[in-house]
């Protein structure tokens, strides 16, 4: 069984140098991968990708430091790439009170018509949070019959627990960075069966490659820290989490 890369950004500048090769690697590697929008632009360019590869997917949606774009139309559009069956999942949406490029009160009311948006065309959502966990978790807790992913998710075992019914955890990088004992903690005390991996290529790679630009082949660093960490072999890790992948993307269904 091969691995997935659940989360990643393949698009932009970053691979105009190389975006063939680090595809053939990721072909070559991975079960597939997951391309996420961040924007209707990045939405587009994620289907497009979606639709030349076959071991590629796309999700559709605006991340909470690009929604001054937001709008009915964009909210529109972003509802009929919804159409292509490549598209998995609605995201990344959520809140980020770090970066704070919109007040809080905007913020939320984006997340919750992308949280409606995801309940009307049945589809799973990816959600990004930064230091606004507690809001993040109120609001999906509203919306009880949307399933989805934390990615790169950085709260506590106990807060997860309170949408762990009907959301997956993703893991990237930062687990196999030294200083970060609060992912390792939770990826200890996590189900196995409710964490799944991703790179967010081309952001937080992972050690030994830190500060390089990431790219998918390398969620086998994150897979390997799994298996050390939960003390279970890195055939476990595979298959399990490419499995958690599977279901809540729904592929193969
Ligand atoms: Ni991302």
């Amino acid at each position: 069984m091969k691995l997935v890369d659940t989360h990643c950004h393949i698009y932009g500048d970053s691979y105009k140098e190389d975006l063939e090769e680090v595809m053939k690697r990721a072909e070559e590697n991975l079960d597939f991968i997951v391309n996420i929008g961040y924007d209707l632009w990045s939405s587009r360019e994620a289907v497009r990708l979606a639709n030349e590869y076959d071991f590629a997917y796309a999700t559709v949606g605006v991340h909470p430091t690009e929604i001054k774009e937001y709008s009915k139309e964009i909210e529109k559009e972003i509802e009929n790439l919804c159409k292509d069956k490549k598209v998995l999942a609605i995201g990344e949406i959520g809140l980020d009170y770090y970066w704070m490029n919109d007040p809080k009160e905007i913020q939320q009311n984006i997340f919750r018509k992308q949280m409606e948006l995801a309940k009307r065309v049945n589809k799973p959502v990816v959600i990004h949070t930064r230091d606004a966990m507690e809001d993040t978790i109120n609001i999906l807790n509203e919306y009880k019959d949307v399933e989805g992913i934390l990615h790169c998710y950085p709260g506590s075992f106990e807060t997860a627990k309170l949408v762990m019914d009907r959301y997956y955890f993703g893991v990237g990088g930062v687990l196999t960075f030294k200083n970060n004992a609060k992912t390792k903690e939770f990826v200890k005390k996590a189900p196995l069966d409710r964490l799944i991996i991703e790179t967010d290529s081309p952001y937080l790679t992972p050690v030994p490659f830190r500060g390089k630009r990431n790219e998918p082949i390398y969620v086998e660093h994150v897979a390997k820290e799994i298996a050390i960490i939960k003390e279970i072999s890195l055939e476990e890790v595979i298959e399990v989490t490419t499995n958690n992948a599977k279901k809540i993307y729904r592929i193969g269904e």
